[in-house]
């Protein structure tokens, strides 16, 4: 299949072809997402081939109005109306149960439909002129770190698309936060760049899902994500000691530090890059995390940050691309 790359600026030739059914990568304020017409099954089937997505992990439906989501799903629950009335147009993603007008494809055969509405303004133009939700994952191949840069979306899905839009770089660059508000007590499913400080300050108790349970609430939860080919390490103590042992087994390293930590590494051989605060580590990571990927090192390796604020997410998605925690 050929993919068109296109500015920014062609907007409308890329809302023409959600129209059609075809498939549009497009930038959002956290990472790229691939997306097609929420409402049209065999549009979004296009989706899980490009990606090569198990069928039961269920899709997010974009919207680019709030006046769109009583269209897809049942009763808006308060804690539904404070969230959006605080943080949309934003990372946020909220679970409520959905109207039939969802086909099953996109929640996976289940009952509940997520919704976010971007903040990106060619995410927000291009579904208005649309005019239709647009069911779209992150952007990149099945276990792969999600695209946060236009040149990561072409490595993945440059011949698996009809369209790529190119926005630059995401600003976030970690996916949306999800909350799972069909449950008494609102559920946290995905930590990202709207906090669970921020959740709990809005909505008072916010459940924690237990990422071992049997079944886990998001289905996305039990597969091994942002997974590069060579080995991660998380360090999450004696950091400068277990860095110093790495070194002196002579392996070629690249080491992912804040500046305080990895300057101290700076006459060393090994590859490092350093980071400034947070923020800018989240929008990063993914990125860094690629390039890294072609260059043969033995091993990449980055230690813990503390786990509140977006340091939660960040250590989410660390976790989960890890090969070893030590
Ligand atoms: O920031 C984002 O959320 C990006 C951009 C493109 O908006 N999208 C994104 O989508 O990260 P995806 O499909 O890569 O991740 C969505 C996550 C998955 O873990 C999925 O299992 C979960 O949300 N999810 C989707 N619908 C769900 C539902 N009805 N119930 C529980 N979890 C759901
Ligand atoms: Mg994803």
């Amino acid at each position: 299949m050929k993919t068109k790359i296109l500015p920014a600026s062609e907007l409308k030739v890329a809302a023409k072809i959600l129209q059609a059914g075809g498939t549009v990568v497009f930038p959002t304020e956290t990472v790229y997402g691939l997306g097609a017409n929420a409402l049209d099954a065999e549009a979004v089937k296009k989706i899980f081939l490009a990606k090569g997505r198990p069928a039961d992990n269920p899709l997010i439906a974009h919207i680019a109005d709030k006046k769109m989501l009583p269209q897809l799903v049942q009763k808006i629950p308060a804690s539904a109306k404070k969230l959006i009335k605080k943080f949309w147009p934003g990372p946020l993603t909220i679970i409520l149960n959905k109207k039939k007008i969802v086909p099953d494809i996109v929640t996976a055969g289940g009952k509940t439909l997520a919704v976010r509405m971007p903040a990106h303004p060619l995410a927000h133009k291009l579904i208005k002129l649309a005019g239709v939700p647009v069911a779209a994952p992150s952007a990149n191949l099945s276990g792969k770190p999600s695209p946060t840069t236009a040149k990561d979306v072409i490595q993945d899905m440059k011949g698996r698309v009809d369209i790529i839009i190119d926005g630059g770089s995401c600003q976030v660059g970690l996916e949306s936060t999800v909350i799972d508000l069909t449950s008494k007590v609102p559920t946290l499913l995905r930590p990202g760049a709207i906090t669970l400080e921020q959740l709990r300050k809005v909505l008072g108790k916010v459940n924690l899902a237990n990422p071992h349970a049997k079944k886990p609430k998001s289905p996305g939860m039990k597969y091994r994500h942002y997974s590069p080919n060579t080995p991660l390490i998380l360090v999450t103590k004696n950091f400068e000691d277990n860095i110093k042992r790495l070194i002196d087994e002579r392996k070629k390293m690249a080491l992912i530090a804040s500046e305080e930590v990895g300057k101290k590494f700076l006459d060393k051989k090994i590859e490092v890059i350093l980071y400034a605060d947070l923020p800018t580590l989240a929008q990063r990571i993914f990125h860094i995390l690629r390039e890294l990927d072609g260059q043969h090192f033995d091993y990449v390796i980055i230690h813990a940050v503390p786990e509140a604020g977006i340091g939660r997410a960040i250590m989410n998605r660390l976790r989960k691309a890890a090969h070893k925690t030590i």
